[in-house]
């Protein structure tokens, strides 16, 4: 197969100027937790998405996806949201870096960019491939006109991006782990403060597996931005009769129970949960404990199942059918849910049995073909020499 650089090369007739690549991220716990200014523990892995770009004089942007055989041409100026998605991963970081820059009257931006985009990060299987996307562009125009961006400002501009153009009300997670990721280390990342820690994940005999469940998650942005809604509901609520409670982190059990009832209470039970359990997940993980960390996992699913009512069939079939495996430490459903991948840690000389043996049964029970990832944990959004 070709390579990005000589693909860009074959379209725009000269070379471009450089080459980003970044990562897909997994969550090994704290889900549904950053936009409820909890602690997430992403991690960045082998999957990538790759983008080559090169300046233009115009003021046009070219973007060509080379996966979908498809090209689009908008100018630079007053971009909107379009309705091809996948455009709008990259004019909406464009228009916040274009923003950025007007509001110091800086031009760089205007002359417009051509720009390819290919990538293997499996499409609404919950590996973040839209922010991965997001992460590149902005990573890439940072570096052709020396934007001066922190890889944390970058993080917050691809998510507003996500916000205003791809009409998902994210948290900051996807971004920030594509743009962080180190070389065999989670992340802990306090979503409040945006302080963050790294946390070497050594795990000898196991291997992270993800089992995609082949649904692509359809329902899954109006969902989200619902259970966003009803948190928000849920902490004014507490908020009215406990004055000194600024955010979830200032949230206990007792007020939940006390203050809240239906569904929004399940969603604020399980927040307040996941937030005191992904503190007690990094003691675990501190301590090599990877059975009790595994055990949180389990935890995990069981609250977004029951509580957040985030999963689907698929997803509970999946972590259900490795629950009581003795080669299994933690499963779980990752990221916003109602389809896309589990997250497993699996003894490395039973991956092979398991995933036979589960093809088969999901395959029995569902009707559909079970794909499955062994993934390895690498650095974040780095240029490509
Ligand atoms: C999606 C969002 C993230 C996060 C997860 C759930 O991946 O983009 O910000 O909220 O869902 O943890």
């Amino acid at each position: 197969m070709l390579s990005i650089h000589s693909q860009f090369s074959n379209h725009f007739n000269y070379s471009p100027a450089l080459v980003v690549k970044s990562p897909g991220r997994i969550n090994l716990i704290g889900e549904h937790t950053d936009y409820n200014h909890g602690f997430v523990l992403p991690a960045a892995i082998d999957k990538y998405i790759e983008v080559a770009i090169g300046k233009r004089t115009d003021g046009a942007i070219h973007m060509v996806a080379l996966d979908l055989g498809e090209t689009i041409i908008l100018p630079i100026d007053n971009l909107t949201p379009h309705a091809t998605q996948w455009v709008n991963y990259i004019i909406g970081v464009v228009d916040q870096a274009f923003n950025r820059m007007k509001a110091t009257n800086e031009t760089k931006l205007a002359a417009g960019f051509n720009i390819c985009i290919q990538g293997n990060i499996p499409l609404g299987a919950g590996l973040s491939s839209s922010a991965a996307l997001e992460c590149a562009v902005l990573f890439a125009l940072n570096e052709l006109y020396n934007l001066s961006l922190s890889r944390m400002q970058m993080a917050l501009m691809a998510q507003a991006a996500e916000h205003t153009f791809a009409g998902v009300k994210c948290g900051i997670m996807d971004m920030f782990a594509s743009l962080h990721g180190q070389k065999n280390k989670a992340i802990l990342l306090d979503c409040e403060s945006l302080a963050f820690t790294y946390y070497p994940i050594e795990l000898k005999d196991y291997s992270i597996v993800l089992f995609d469940t082949q649904i692509k998650h359809a329902l899954a942005s109006s969902e989200y931005n619902n259970r966003r809604l009803e948190c928000e509901q849920g902490l004014k609520i507490i908020q009215e009769k406990y004055a000194f409670v600024k955010t979830f982190r200032d949230i206990s059990l007792e007020q939940v129970e006390e203050c809240l009832a239906s569904k929004v209470y399940q969603r604020c039970k399980y927040v307040v949960e996941e937030i005191a359990r992904v503190q007690l997940a990094v003691k675990d993980l501190a301590k090599g404990d990877m059975q009790a960390f595994g055990k949180k996992m389990f935890e995990t699913h069981e609250g977004l199942s029951k509580l957040y009512e985030v999963s689907c069939p698929e997803l509970d079939f999946l972590v259900e059918a490795v629950a009581s495996n003795e080669n299994v430490l933690g499963a779980r459903m990752m990221g916003g849910g109602f389809g896309g991948c589990t997250i497993n840690i699996i003894k490395k000389t039973a991956v092979e049995e398991i995933t036979k043996a589960l093809s088969a049964k999901y395959n029995q029970a569902m009707h559909k073909e079970l794909s499955y990832y062994i993934t390895s944990i690498e650095d974040g959004t780095h240029l490509v020499a």
